[in-house]
C-alpha cells in the first residue's frame, strides 16, 4: 500500500514538473493554453491531426526508403536528410541534449517512416532550380508512416514537417499524432541573404544557418559576397581580388573548396545558391586588385586619389568582366546571378574629364543614369552570353535599362510615394517577375517583437491585376553586415527570419499573429534544441535551454 502511494506521489510529481512544453504568456502576463504539439513551422497548407497519440522510440524507429521508390539508397540527399532527421527526432544532435529515453515503449507505436518518390526522375544528383517541386504529402499512422513526394525535394521539406510532430511526452519519450499533410509552397522563391563583406563570416557559421534556413522552407541563399569593404570571393582566373581586397589574403577568403562546400550542402538541404557580384558600385575592394577597373576621382583638373564606381568608358572593363563572370558562372550551378545595380553615386563619374567627353561623345548630355545604364547593358549582354537569368535591384528597371524578359526584379526600396508596393505596381505591369524584400531588412533593428511585423506584410498585396501579382515569385529576409559577424548573426536572424519564412510558405490566409506567437515560440525552442541559438521573442522559457558553445 505504502510503495503503490509512493509511486503514485512520484509520477504526480514528474507529470508537475515536466508537464507542458514550454509555458507562453500573452502580452498581458496571461497564460496561453498548453501546446505541447502544436509547433508546425512555417504552417502547411493542410493539416489534419486527430488526438490518436503513437509512440516513437529510437530502438526501433527507422527513415526508410518505401518500396517502388525511385529513389534508393545511392541517394545522398534522402539518406544524409534519413540521418539528420533521426537525430533531431530522437535529440541526438547536440551534446548540450542527452536526453533519458525509456528503453520500453507502451502503447501503440510508429516504427518506420516510409519515403517515396513518383517521378520517375528523382533529382538526387541535382541541383534544386526555381521550378523545383516541393510538395508532399505525409500520412501518419501506426506502426509505419508514409511519406510521398514527386522529388526529393518534396521529401526534404516533408521529413521537416515529420520531424516537428514529434514531442516530448511528460516522461521524456517521444510521441506522435495520426496526423494527415498535404502541403505545397505559396511563393517558388523564399531567400535570406547574407553579407560577406562588411564582415567576414566564418564558414561554419554560413552552414549552420543553411541548416537552419532548412528548418523554415527556406530555399534560397542570396549570397551578397563581395562589396565594398572587402573582397573574400577567391577567384581562380583573377587570385589579386581577394588577395588585395579580402581583410586577409588567408584568413578572411572563401577558397573554391568553401564555395564548393556551401554549395554542396545548400544542395543536400533543397537550397540554391545565387550568389552576388554587384556593379558599378559597391566596388571599392574590386579595385585594389584590379587596375584600372575603378574611375579615378578628380579635384579640379587632377585626379585626387580616390576611385568611384566601375569605370564604364573602358573597354577593359567589359573584358574583365566577361572574363570574371565566365568563372562565376562555372563556379556557381544556380540558373540565376544577382549582379547588384544599386545605389550608383554619380559624383566621381561628374568629376572625370574623360568620362565628361564620353558622355558629350554619346550624346547622353549630364544625365548619368544614362551613363549607368550603358554600362548595366553592356554588363547584361555579356552575362547573358553565359546563359545564366539574371537577379537585379531595382534601380536598373528604375532607370529604364533594357532587359531581358525573365529578369528578376528585387525591390528593396521602402520609401517614396506609396512605398514598395507602388513599385511592385510598376515593375510587374510592364511583365517583369519580382521578388520582395523591402519589408524585411532584418538589419534593422528596435525595441519589442518587430517580427510581427514582418508577419503582417504580404507581397502580394498591391494594387494589381492576377497577372501581375502571379509575377511575384516570393521574397528574401536581408540581414546585411555592417553591425553583424559571427557573434551575433544567427541569434538576429532567427527567429525573427521565420516570420518571413512562413509568409512565404503558408496559405495567404494564414495570417493570426497570436497564433503564430504560440507556434513560433515552440519553434525558436526546437532550433535552440538544435543548437541554434535563436534569440527569444518575449518572456518565457524552453524546456530545453540554450546551453552556449562551450
Ligand atoms: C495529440 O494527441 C493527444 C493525446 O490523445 C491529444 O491530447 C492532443 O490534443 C493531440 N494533438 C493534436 C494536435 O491533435
Amino acid at each position: 500500500m505504502a510503495a503503490l502511494v509512493k509511486i503514485g506521489v512520484l509520477i504526480l510529481i514528474a507529470a508537475a514538473v515536466c508537464q507542458g512544453y514550454q509555458d507562453i504568456y500573452d502580452f498581458d502576463g496571461k497564460k496561453l493554453q498548453d501546446t505541447d504539439y502544436v509547433s508546425l513551422w512555417p504552417l502547411p497548407q493542410k493539416v489534419q491531426s486527430s488526438a490518436t497519440a503513437f509512440k516513437l522510440s529510437s530502438v526501433n524507429f527507422q527513415i526508410i526508403h518505401a518500396k517502388g521508390s525511385s529513389a534508393g539508397s545511392s541517394c545522398s540527399i534522402l539518406q544524409t536528410a534519413f540521418r539528420r532527421y533521426f537525430d533531431y527526432i530522437f535529440g541526438y544532435k547536440k551534446k548540450q541534449n542527452t536526453k533519458w529515453e525509456p528503453k520500453k515503449t507502451f502503447g501503440e507505436a510508429v516504427t518506420q517512416l516510409q519515403v517515396l518518390i513518383t517521378s520517375t526522375d528523382s533529382e538526387c544528383d541535382g541541383f534544386p532550380d526555381p521550378k523545383a517541386d516541393e510538395s508532399y504529402e505525409l500520412s501518419v499512422d501506426q506502426p509505419a508512416a508514409m511519406l510521398k513526394a514527386s522529388k526529393v525535394w518534396g521529401a526534404l521539406r516533408g521529413l521537416e514537417t515529420f520531424s516537428q510532430l514529434v514531442y516530448e511526452d511528460e516522461y521524456g519519450s517521444r510521441n506522435i499524432n495520426k496526423t494527415e499533410v498535404s502541403d505545397f509552397p505559396r511563393f517558388a522563391h523564399r531567400g535570406i541573404l547574407l553579407d560577406t563583406s562588411r564582415h567576414y563570416v566564418p564558414l561554419k557559421v554560413i552552414l549552420a544557418n543553411l541548416d537552419a534556413m532548412a528548418w523554415n522552407k527556406f530555399n534560397v541563399f542570396h549570397w551578397h559576397i563581395v562589396d565594398d569593404n572587402s573582397f573574400p570571393y577567391m577567384s581562380r582566373t583573377f587570385p589579386d581580388l581577394s588577395q588585395q581586397g579580402a581583410y586577409h589574403p588567408y584568413t578572411h577568403v572563401y577558397t573554391p573548396s568553401d564555395v564548393k562546400m556551401v554549395i554542396e550542402f545548400a544542395r543536400m538541404r533543397g537550397i540554391r545558391v545565387i550568389p552576388e557580384f554587384d556593379t558599378p558600385g559597391h566596388t571599392q575592394s574590386w579595385g585594389k586588385g584590379q587596375k584600372d577597373l575603378l574611375t579615378p576621382c578628380y579635384s579640379g583638373s587632377t585626379p585626387n586619389g580616390n576611385y568611384g564606381p566601375v569605370n564604364p568608358i573602358l573597354n577593359s572593363t567589359y573584358e574583365f568582366m566577361a572574363d570574371f563572370f565566365k568563372e562565376v558562372s562555372t563556379v556557381f550551378p544556380d540558373a540565376y546571378v544577382h549582379l547588384g545595380g544599386d545605389e550608383v553615386d554619380f559624383t566621381c563619374w561628374k568629376s572625370n574629364p574623360d568620362i565628361t567627353k564620353f558622355m558629350d561623345d554619346h550624346a547622353f548630355g549630364r544625365d548619368y543614369s544614362k551613363l549607368e545604364s550603358y554600362y548595366i547593358q553592356r554588363l547584361l549582354d555579356i552575362v547573358s552570353t553565359t546563359s545564366k537569368g539574371y537577379m537585379i535591384w531595382q534601380e536598373v528597371f528604375d532607370n529604364g535599362v533594357k532587359i531581358k524578359p525573365d529578369t528578376l526584379v528585387h525591390v528593396w526600396i521602402w520609401w517614396g510615394e506609396g512605398g514598395y508596393k507602388a513599385e511592385l505596381g510598376r515593375v510587374t505591369s510592364a511583365g517583369f517577375q519580382t521578388l520582395v524584400s523591402a519589408p524585411w531588412y532584418l538589419d534593422h533593428i528596435s525595441y519589442g517583437q518587430d517580427w510581427q511585423n514582418y508577419y503582417k506584410e504580404d507581397p502580394q498585396d498591391f494594387n494589381g491585376t492576377e497577372q501581375q501579382k502571379k509575377l511575384v515569385i516570393g521574397g528574401e529576409a536581408c540581414l546585411w553586415g555592417e553591425y553583424v559577424d559571427a557573434t551575433n548573426l544567427t541569434p538576429r536572424l532567427w527567429p525573427r527570419a521565420s516570420a518571413v519564412s512562413e509568409r512565404l510558405w503558408s496559405d495567404k490566409s494564414v495570417r493570426d499573429v497570436n497564433d503564430a506567437y504560440i507556434r513560433l515560440n515552440q519553434h525558436r525552442c526546437r532550433m535552440i534544441e538544435r543548437g541554434i541559438p535563436a534569440e527569444p521573442l518575449f518572456s518565457g522559457y524552453c524546456r530545453h535551454e540554450y546551453k552556449g558553445n562551450l
